[in-house]
């Protein structure tokens, strides 16, 4: 019964997967797929506050792309931020607490804790990163990383290349 509590709101990650892949399957356009990715994903999942892409539009430098929450700063340099280190290192941000962050760019004072993770096409380009804020400290652990991931990857396999 603890368990069911602790866990009331949480997202089903098999069942969010099987959506999405219904709902994508064959679509070919970055935007369209980042925009479904973000609608499924925000939803499903009370800990999501914020959830949305920063796109790759040139060399270093991430721009807006598909969100729901409230607004984002449009435009992230490689340098800069969470979503910049995911960027710059490739490698996924797991932030339990985002004061403790050096550069976190902090676009609502109700964050608390961040998980970002790199978007790569099949050829491992990188596309985009994928930003989820939550309102909750603590909110995410290797598990959402890696489901989320699994998600992003399969989804963004066989797009060419980033927009530029
Ligand atoms: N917190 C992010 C910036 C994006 S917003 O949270 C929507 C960062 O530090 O990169």
């Amino acid at each position: 019964m603890a368990a069911f509590a602790a866990l009331a709101g949480r997202v089903d990650y098999a069942d969010l997967s099987a959506r999405i892949n219904a709902l994508t399957h064959g679509e070919m356009d970055t935007v369209a797929l980042m925009a479904t990715v973000v609608c499924e994903m925000h939803h499903a999942d009370d800990r999501f506050d914020w959830t949305g892409f920063y796109r790759v539009v040139a060399p270093e430098l991430l721009k807006i792309g598909p969100y729901q929450g409230g607004h984002g700063c449009l435009v992230i340099p490689f340098s800069r931020g969470v979503c910049g280190a995911a960027a710059r290192t490739g490698q996924v941000q797991l932030v339990p607490d985002v004061d403790g962050f050096p550069g976190h760019i902090a676009c609502a004072s109700s964050t608390r804790s961040e998980l970002v993770l790199p978007v790569c096409n099949a050829a491992g380009q990188l596309l985009a990163v994928f930003d989820i804020d939550s309102n909750q400290p603590d909110a995410f652990d290797v598990h959402d990383a890696q489901s989320i991931g699994q998600i992003l990857a399969a989804v963004f396999a066989q797009i060419k290349g980033p927009d530029f």
